[in-house]
Parts: structure tokens; C-alpha cells; sequence
């Protein structure tokens, strides 16, 4: 592939985290060609393919366009990919993957779609060099995505692999984790940038903990993980990822010699949560930053002056456990009352009735989903007279 041309990126999210992504490409000096529910498409080169995996919290995917074709049956899409210059992008002793997605008369069956891309590229890699790659589900190659749609395909390489939310920190998963892209797109919602303290009462494997630290000390997330499918790429300019890694690390360093964050606290009255949260920080290079501790979420110490809490309690999903919440949400209410004057209060939700019980006015309410769960952001504003709402809460 060249590294000086110009190429459609396709950069994939959790449905709702779009406006989050876009935030944090305007912030890298990328202009959004176009945006959906689930993702944004920008231009770039190759170079940026390896910034964009490197920087970004929020995404899942940076896929790049090789190429799109009209495709009218499986035979037109073999010629179409057999028509590609594979030999130069993957080696013929590496590994392919292939996915699709197809809502085309032409073809009912994804697994011959799969099949017939992987024909096309392993012959043709075949013809030109004499041997051809291995192929096959794992996700330890290059990765290829079909997007064949009505009479019109496109075909995109992966170049993150595995998800970019899997930063690769969270060894020890406690209950209901919340997948770490989400909660850096709820913090990036919240404005944290480490100038002020940030609490995290409820913090379970210390998701929210974990990535404000790494926002706190401008880690670009991507320097966790060592494994990315554009490294598999043939004649890919790892020198040039080696300095970009590099650069970026050396700007965090640099970063918390002027910019000390503000504490950060994670604790759950679990002490099996904050072994694993704990455990969790250390994996991420951030447990310096962050002070544990195993209490109820009422007793966690409030510092003198004031920033931000942010609590992600369970939402119950059977009926005892959530007669139980109901008690624990009205208690959230309380300590946000009677404890944190002063601060801006967060809790994230997917049971919006027992959101009901904390019976706080909310200053905003910011739509997210976890997993298929419709789940909002609920924003307090905690000053003297923060007012209790009646009954049926705000
Ligand atoms: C939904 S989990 C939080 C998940 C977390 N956001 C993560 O990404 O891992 C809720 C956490 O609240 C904790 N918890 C429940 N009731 C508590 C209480 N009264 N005081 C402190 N922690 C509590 C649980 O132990 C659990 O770890």
C-alpha cells in the first residue's frame, strides 16, 4: 500500500458515542466526512491509520477503504477482490480473516461471502508469489471486513484487530463491568481533564478510575496494547509507529511534570472489587494516581475542594434486587446532598425508575447505551440548597 495516498477511513463506536469520537478527532485536526450511529468516516493516509489507533478512547475499529465495486453475484465479487494487488499488503507466509455483513439478493449466506473474499485474495496471492497465506476465524492476521449491500460492496481492512475498548488492562473483571470506551466517552461527557478531584464511589474493576487517570496524565490508550492487525502488514513503517509510541509517551511524562492531576478515589464496599481494581491500575501504569479504598459509597473521603463524583450503581434486573436498590439509589441521594456541596454529582443509569429515587433535580441527562441497554447520564448539580424532588423525582 502507499503511505503517501489518501484513503477513506471508517472509524467504528458504540452506538450513541458518535458526537464522543467526533469530539476527540476535531481535537486530533481531523475533519469528519460523513457520521452515523455507530461510527464517522474521515480521510487520511496511513500514518494517521497508526495515530488514530494510538489516540483514540472511544472508538472500536479503524478500518481502511481498499476498495468498493458494484457486485451483482459471488462471482463478480471473486474477480473484483482477485483484482487488488494483495501480493503487496499481505505476506504470503501471513495470516487473513475475513467478515462480512450482506443484505443483497444475490447471496444468503455471510460464510460464502467469507469464503468467496478469501478465495480471491489467497489465489491471487498465490498465482503472483508461488504460495499463499493461511486463513481462518482467529483474529491474529489481517483482518478484512465485506460490506455488500443491493448491487454495491465495500471492502475494508481492519487495522486495529481486536477492539480498541480492549486496552488489554483489565485482568481482573469484577460485576458488570462497564466496557472501557464507554467510560471514557461518559468522562469526556462529564468534562473531566484531571484539574480537579474526581471520586468514584461504586467503582467495581475501577473502569471509570482507570481511564480519568489515563485522561488525567494524556496516556494515549494505545500505548497499553503492543498487538495491532496494521502491524501485520507487509512493508508496514514500524519505525515510524516506534516513534509515534514513543512521542506519545514521552509527552505524558513531560505532561504530569508541570500538570500534577488531582486526586483521584475509587472505592466499593467489595474489597474483591478493589483487589481487582487495584490490580487493574497496576496493569494500566496508573495506580500511582489513584487512592483505593474498601467502604460504603457513603463513607468515601470528600477532599476540601470540590470536582466531580461519579457513580455507576447496578440497575437489578430481578425484582428483590431491585426493591434492594431502591434503598441504595435514595441513599445516593442523600450523600450527594449531605456530603458533596459544592461538587457536580454524576450517575450512570440503566433503570431509569430507580434513577427516580434519588430524588435530586438533574441539571442534564445525557442519552448512552451499554451493551442494548438504553442507560442516560444523570448530571447534579450539588450546591447548599440542592433541591429534593417530590415523589416521582426529576
Ligand atoms: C455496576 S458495578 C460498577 C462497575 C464499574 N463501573 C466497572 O466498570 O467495573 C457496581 C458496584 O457497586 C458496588 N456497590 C454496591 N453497593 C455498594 C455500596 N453500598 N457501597 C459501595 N459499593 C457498592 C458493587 O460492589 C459493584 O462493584
Amino acid at each position: 500500500m502507499d503511505s503517501d495516498k489518501t484513503y477513506i477511513i471508517q472509524i467504528s463506536c458504540g452506538l450513541g458515542l458518535t458526537p464522543f469520537l467526533e469530539g476527540e478527532l476535531m481535537d486530533l485536526g481531523y475533519s469528519i466526512h460523513l457520521k452515523h450511529e455507530t461510527g464517522v468516516e474521515i480521510k487520511g493516509t496511513l500514518q494517521d491509520v497508526m495515530q488514530l489507533n494510538l489516540y483514540l478512547r472511544t472508538a472500536y475499529n479503524v478500518m481502511l477503504l481498499i476498495k468498493s465495486f458494484r457486485c451483482r453475484s459471488p462471482q463478480q465479487l471473486y474477480e473484483e477482490v482477485f483484482d487488488y494487488a494483495w501480493e503487496q499488503l499481505v505476506d504470503r507466509n501471513g495470516y487473513i480473516s475475513i467478515v462480512s455483513r450482506v443484505d443483497t439478493p444475490s447471496i444468503n449466506n455471510t460464510m460464502f461471502a467469507n469464503l468467496k473474499v478469501k478465495d480471491a485474495i489467497v489465489d491471487r496471492i498465490l498465482e503472483k508469489t508461488g504460495s499463499r497465506p493461511d486463513s481462518g476465524k482467529e483474529r491474529k492476521g489481517l483482518l478484512f471486513h465485506l460490506y455488500w449491500k443491493g448491487d454495491k460492496a465495500w471492502l475494508y481492512l481492519n487495522t486495529s484487530g481486536r477492539k480498541l475498548s480492549d486496552r488489554g488492562y483489565r485482568k481482573m473483571p469484577h460485576s458488570a463491568p462497564m466496557r472501557e470506551s464507554l467510560a471514557a466517552a461518559v468522562l469526556l461527557a462529564t468534562k473531566y481533564d484531571g484539574s480537579v478531584p474526581l471520586l468514584n464511589p461504586m467503582c467495581g474493576s475501577g473502569t471509570l478510575a482507570i481511564e480519568a487517570a489515563l485522561i488525567a496524565i494524556r496516556k494515549a490508550p494505545g500505548l497499553l496494547r503492543s498487538s495491532y492487525a496494521f502491524l501485520e502488514m507487509k512493508n508496514c513503517k514500524k519505525d515510524f509507529w516506534q516513534s509515534l509510541r514513543t512521542k506519545a509517551l514521552n509527552d505524558s511524562r513531560c505532561y504530569t511534570k508541570t500538570h500534577k492531576p488531582r486526586p483521584i478515589w475509587a472505592t466499593d464496599h467489595d474489597p474483591k472489587a478493589i483487589q481487582a481494581a487495584k490490580k487493574n491500575a497496576q496493569t494500566a501504569g496508573v495506580d500511582q494516581w489513584i487512592e483505593f479504598q474498601v467502604c460504603d459509597f457513603s463513607e468515601t473521603p470528600i477532599q476540601d475542594d470540590p470536582g466531580i463524583v461519579i457513580m455507576n450503581p447496578e440497575y437489578g434486573q430481578r425484582l428483590g434486587q431491585i426493591r434492594a436498590l431502591e434503598e441504595t439509589y435514595g441513599r445516593i441521594g442523600d450523600f450527594f446532598k449531605r456530603r458533596c456541596c459544592g461538587w457536580t454529582g454524576y450517575i450512570f443509569t440503566g433503570n431509569l425508575d430507580l434513577a427516580k429515587k434519588v430524588g435530586l433535580r438533574t441539571r442534564r441527562r445525557i442519552p448512552f447505551f451499554n451493551a442494548e441497554i438504553e442507560c442516560r447520564l444523570l448530571e447534579y448539580e450539588l450546591y447548599a440548597g440542592t433541591r429534593k424532588t417530590g415523589p416521582a423525582g426529576e
